[in-house]
């Protein structure tokens, strides 16, 4: 066979470079682009007959007389999963999960495994990144240790096809598709063509035989996924699982979906014994702190479409540094000093002389606007020691001119404010809408916002 030459290929849009360069002249990406080894001549060739048929055709059909595949989604049996997929695994389909190393993907997929086995079905579960070993010790903690949970070790993805042939399952989980190879590709697995040809591989005998596919893909330094254009065009849904390694929340989310809703939210913990699903996370991200305690504001975040009650802390304090201190911790740290600002120059508070911390509880992340008035009135009341009444919900987003402004779906939000028991909110003048029960205290601006919630102390 003919050596192989290196060629180089951008890692976000797949165009090919007969060398390396800095920046990719097709997207204008810096260090993007990665050198891999071209397809051998014989392999070029083969490629350049076009696809081959894996099955024969089948007729096209009047579209009326196309048969609904909703009605035969397979529900994983873990319902906030489910509800991320939109109701379940669709069988043909192939999902990406992506994530960093630790956020628990192999536990939730040996989770899902199991109750797709008692409900019936054969899953492969094809580790190539931990042996069967070490997956058993877990299945073993997980209590997955169905008969119809077939569990194996193997890399080379000829292997793995061989596999599905020989074991016929409704669901094969790969973890991951970084460490699977193709044995006729010189490329080292991981890299962007060994990816690809995984993938297209698979999502053919996906397809032909109607097997749900669940892909473990890693997620790079900067939060993107090694391969993303290749992958997210290639499969049908990609779903992501974040959380902080010190704390037990782990949030999945749909963020392509070709059979459901994107933008959908899972809500797990991380126990001793696997991920526990939290169906209604209710006040989980709301302190304990007593009435009466400053420096604290509860707003309603939107995690996909579903709101979440949510405590802002913050600590202010008198600073003897030139640059007083401006920290956030599951915030926007780039807006925090902003909204100093604003609370300086259009509420006359004297911050420029204070150092400024800001937090969320529970290692919830929000980086939502409309958390911008929960955290100015959290600072305002640290720093006069007024405390914000503990049954107050502040919502809307705060603009460079001080105004208080409507954020999207403020009537879902208060709805939940209302379920969970809160008795009133601090909201933007602009909103129109019912109050579900609640005191509405309504602002234009930070300093009316200010004084609502300060009056509404009693
Ligand atoms: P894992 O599923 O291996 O993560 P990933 O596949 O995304 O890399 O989970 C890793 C973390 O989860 C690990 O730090 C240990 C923790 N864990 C628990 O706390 N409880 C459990 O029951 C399991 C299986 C894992
Ligand atoms: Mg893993």
């Amino acid at each position: 066979m003919a050596r192989s030459k290196t060629q180089a290929r951008c890692t976000a849009c797949d165009r090919v470079e007969p060398r390396w360069v800095g920046r990719c002249p097709g997207c204008e990406a810096w260090g993007t682009v990665v050198e891999e080894t071209a397809p051998a001549p014989a392999m070029a060739a083969a490629a350049a007959q076009g696809p081959r048929a894996v099955v024969p055709p089948r007729p096209a059909l009047p579209i009326r007389e196309v048969p609904l595949d909703a009605a035969t989604r397979a529900a994983t049996g873990i319902g906030e999963f489910d509800r991320v997929l939109g109701g379940g695994l669709v069988p043909g389909s192939v999902t990406l999960l992506g994530g960093e190393p630790g956020a628990g993907k192999s536990t939730l997929l040996l989770q899902a495994a199991q109750a797709l086995a008692v409900a019936g079905g054969t899953v492969l579960y094809c580790s190539a990144e931990e042996s069967p070993g070490q997956v058993r010790l877990r299945a073993e903690r997980l209590g997955a240790l169905h008969d119809r949970l077939l569990l194996a070790g193997e890399t080379e993805i000829g292997a793995v096809l061989g596999l599905v042939e020989a074991h016929e399952p409704g669901v094969l989980i790969l973890d991951s598709i970084q460490t699977v190879r193709h044995a006729e590709l010189a490329a080292a697995a991981g890299s962007v063509t060994q990816v690809r040809e995984c993938a297209a591989a698979l999502t053919a005998v996906a397809k032909a035989r109607g097997m749900a596919v669940l892909l473990v893909g890693h997620v790079t330094k900067d939060g993107q996924l090694a391969g993303p254009r290749v992958l997210e065009h290639l499969v049908d849904t990609v779903c992501e699982m974040d959380g902080d390694r010190h704390h037990a929340l782990r949030l999945v989310r749909a963020v392509k979906n070709r059979f459901g809703a994107v933008g959908e939210v899972g809500c797990f913990e991380m126990t001793g014994s696997g991920l526990e699903p939290i169906g209604d996370a209710g006040r989980l991200f709301v302190g304990e702190a007593a009435d009466g305690t400053t420096g604290v504001a509860v707003t309603l975040a939107l995690e996909g479409r579903r709101p979440l009650a949510c405590e802002v802390q913050a600590l202010v304090t008198g600073s003897s540094l030139a640059n007083p201190r401006r920290v956030a911790s599951g915030l926007d740290s780039q807006r925090l000093p902003l909204l100093v600002a604003v609370l300086e120059k259009r509420a006359q508070l004297p911050l420029g002389s204070h150092d400024v911390f800001a937090s969320t509880v529970g290692g919830v992340r929000l980086v939502e606007p409309a958390v911008d008035l929960a955290l100015c009135l959290a600072m305002a009341s640290s720093l006069s020691d007024t405390a914000i009444p503990r049954d107050l919900v502040v919502l809307g987003e705060v603009g460079l001119a001080g105004e208080v402004r409507l954020v999207a779906q403020s009537e879902r939000r208060l709805a939940e404010a209302a379920r969970l028991g809160f008795g009133g909110a601090v909201l933007p003048g602009a909103y129109d809408g019912p109050d579900f029960g609640l005191r509405l205290h309504r602002a234009r601006d930070l300093r009316e916002a200010i004084d609502a919630a300060t009056a509404a102390r009693r």
